[in-house]
């Protein structure tokens, strides 16, 4: 077995359906995890499940392998293989999962294609959200719209925290760019800032799906680990420059 295939193995993928779930038609190359993505990116417009962006135990302790294989090898795949299926033969078929979710988000009849095309955005970003060692400074730019937006960066920390220890049942916490400041919204279920006109940051899953394998009930232990040391700060400076 080569390290890839024990890599997927990891991640609860067989080799059949890891590369089953790369040929899955839905535009990484819109995705908000395109970054890390490259070398897998199918062509725009392509519906595809991006490829995490490090190893399925890199987040180990404080993410393990176990939880990555399910949330990521099923329930974030789950979320892209049901855009596939409701947007095909739709207006919405090609179109990148952003335009899907903005153009649905609050249509009655709509509501199962938003929630997985957002739900689908939403775990691309938070893959993206979290990296091996991450924590400590952000970059200056982000560090100075920090200072200016909250007064430092542990009170900007507290009300991350705050919101995702308070989101009542399944959603996100996000650092955001509202206007011309930088704020802590939270959102419920598959619900995404950019529905409302912010420009997401930064976000933490408060699923359950994401922390009960290793946290069981303890969501603000999972929080409090994230913040301290997987939090990456250079995809919210690099989203903050391209806001
Ligand atoms: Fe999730």
């Amino acid at each position: 077995m080569t390290k890839q295939d024990d890599e997927r193995e990891t991640i609860g993928l067989t080799r059949r359906q890891f590369l089953g779930a790369a040929a899955v038609a839905v535009a990484s190359a819109t995705l908000p995890g395109a970054i890390a993505a490259a070398a897998d990116t199918p062509a725009a417009g392509a519906l595809a499940l991006p490829p995490l962006p490090y190893p399925a135990n890199a987040l180990e302790p404080i993410i393990s392998a176990n939880t990555i294989g399910f949330h990521y090898g099923k329930h974030h795949k789950g979320y892209v293989d049901n855009v596939v299926k409701l947007t095909a033969g739709t207006e919405f078929a090609s179109q990148p999962l952003e335009k899907i979710l903005t153009a649905t988000a609050g249509v009655a009849d709509k509501a199962a294609i938003f929630n997985n095309s957002s739900q689908a955005w939403n775990h691309a970003f938070y893959w993206n959200s979290l990296r091996p060692k991450g924590g400590g400074a952000p970059p200056d730019a982000l560090k100075k719209a920090i200072d200016a937006s909250f007064g430092s960066l542990d009170a900007c920390k507290t009300e991350l925290s705050a919101a995702a220890t308070s989101q009542f049942g399944s959603g996100w916490a996000w650092l955001v760019k509202a206007g011309d400041k930088l704020k802590v919204v939270k959102t419920s279920n598959a619900d995404n800032p950019l529905t409302q006109g912010m420009h997401p940051l930064l976000t933490l899953d408060v699923w359950e799906h994401a922390y009960y394998l290793d946290y069981q009930n303890r969501r603000a232990d999972y929080v409090a680990a994230i913040l301290a040391d997987l939090v990456n700060w250079d995809f919210a400076a690099a989203n903050l420059a391209k806001s």
